[in-house]
């Protein structure tokens, strides 16, 4: 059992605190006393909600409460741990850049106030080389004479499946050039994963395989949604050459889903810090750069359709929005697409009346929205909000809530549009719809609802392929 502290109690601190806690001893530390007290408030069975909504996490926090220390004091936070943890947030700035001010002054709070041998490791997600920053920053604070060594190990959980990502990761990733720290790493792992899944490496390589992982997943999206925009002016269904392309193994069926784009907190920043990244190191990579043009575009194309549909005049309609956060079982609002999409539409005139599954997403989009106020409606129910006023349905994440509505309910609307960002309805309901008149619009199924001219197909074939 080592003795650990977290720097950061959020998305990535508090998830990872309480799975160390499994079989380490853990402090988190947040100079935010009201995130700690919190914590500590659901772990004393005095409240059951945290500020950040995770499924499991809640009891996890329990379970292992013996194993977990809380505080603020960074005093109390570096009184001897043999690791520590940064995961605080890395922010892009307005170049895109990764906002390296919290990694930085988490550094040099270390250095002022460290007594002991320790093992310092990343877990933010950083530009490569910001490991030696690091360490420069805490040598260059420091006050006694301690052994200290700083590497990386960075953090692949997402949001709504923390706990289940952190107990069974594909692989955990760490990096440290100090070979002594590297092994006291590895033996720290032991204890709490499978021996094969561990995966060591230099301090680069690791600050580089997590920007790699995420630019790589947000290009197959990217990759997907552009073929999405081909189906639409063909006639083909993107769902149908998704799961054709994706039943093989070497491709594989994840992060092949066409929407209206990407988003939250880590694939928009984390695409925009590579590529920032590559062009000052002058190493351009054009395919992480067409990734993002390939989303804002796919935003843009998807939005357009309803705009298309109201002639451009979107004064006095109302839309309901079901799902605000970025994908379903998370109150993070952070870049995320119906959110765009909702300001999109309020800046243009119109009302929203938006539904969420989480009720955190809503009050943090009623707190992050103040500008909006008397634009947007919040609601508890999926279902209230339907009459004889609402213009549209956007389904705005992948719940399965929203995958089998209740369609009498939804009749009631004055126009019946169903805007489906993330092509979860199937073509038996989408059909289904079609004879109620709705009008289903998605990105890369167009050609369910409209069929096929394959005329144009055969015309087109005759003036460019054949001499
Ligand atoms: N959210 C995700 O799904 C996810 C997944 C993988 C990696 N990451 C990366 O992990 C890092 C953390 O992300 P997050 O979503 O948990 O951020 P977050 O904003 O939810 O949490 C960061 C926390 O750090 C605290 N903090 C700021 N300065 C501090 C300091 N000096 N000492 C201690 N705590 C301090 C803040 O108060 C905040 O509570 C980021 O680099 C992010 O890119 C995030």
């Amino acid at each position: 059992m080592s003795k650990v502290t977290i720097f950061g109690a959020g998305y990535v601190g508090v998830p990872t605190g309480a799975h160390f806690a499994r079989t380490h001893k853990v402090t988190i530390y947040d100079p935010d006393i009201e995130k700690i007290n919190t914590i500590r408030q659901v772990i004393e069975n005095q409240s059951d909600e945290l500020h950040i909504h995770e499924k499991d996490l809640i009891e996890l926090l329990r379970e292992n409460h013996e194993n977990i220390f809380l505080t603020s004091s960074i005093e109390e936070a570096l009184k001897n741990p043999e690791f520590i943890f940064i995961a605080v947030g890395t922010p892009p700035n307005e170049k895109g850049r990764a906002n390296l001010k919290y990694v930085c002054e988490a550094a040099e709070q270390i250095g002022e106030h460290l007594t002991n041998n320790c093992i310092i490791l990343n877990k933010s997600t950083v530009p490569p080389g910001t490991a030696y920053l690091v360490q420069d920053l805490i040598s260059k604070g420091l006050k006694k004479d301690v052994k200290f060594a700083v590497g990386s190990c960075p953090e692949f959980l997402a949001e709504g499946t923390a706990v289940e990502d952190l107990r069974t990761p594909d692989r955990i990733v760490y990096g440290c050039d100090d070979l002594e720290a590297l092994d006291k790493i590895t033996h720290f792992f032991t204890f709490l994963q499978r021996r094969d899944s561990l995966c060591s490496m230099t301090t680069l390589s690791s600050e580089l395989t997590k920007y790699a992982a995420n630019a790589m997943l947000a290009t197959k999206i990217s990759f997907m949604n552009s073929l999405a925009l081909l189906c639409d002016t063909i006639g083909a269904n993107v769902r149908e050459v998704q799961d054709g392309i994706g039943r093989d193994q070497r491709i594989g069926s994840k992060f092949l889903n066409a929407s209206m784009g990407y988003g939250g907190s880590c694939f928009p920043k984390d695409t925009q810090a590579i590529a920032e990244y590559a062009l000052l190191q002058e190493v351009p990579l054009a395919i992480i750069e067409s990734t993002i043009q390939i989303n804002n575009h796919t935003t843009d194309y998807f939005y357009n359709k309803i705009v298309e549909d109201f002639q451009e005049n979107l004064e006095n309609t109302n839309f309901v929005i079901w799902g605000i956060g970025f994908k379903a079982r998370t109150d993070d609002l952070r870049e995320s697409k119906p959110v765009e999409i909702a300001r999109k539409l309020m800046d243009n005139g119109a009302h929203v009346h938006i539904y969420d599954t989480v009720p955190g997403a809503l009050n943090n989009f009623l707190r992050e929205n103040p500008k909006y106020s008397h634009r947007f409606t919040l609601h508890n129910d999926q279902y209230e909000m339907f009459s004889d006023e609402i213009d549209g349905l956007i389904i705005g994440n992948e719940h399965e809530k929203f995958r089998n509505p209740d369609i009498d309910k939804l009749t009631t609307m004055r126009h019946k549009y169903i805007y489906d960002g993330k092509n979860i309805l199937n073509n038996y309901l989408i059909k289904y719809l079609t004879g109620l008149q709705f009008q289903y619009k998605s990105v890369g199924k167009d050609s369910v609802v409209n069929g096929l001219d394959k005329a144009k197909l055969v015309s087109f074939l005759q003036d460019k392929y054949m001499d």
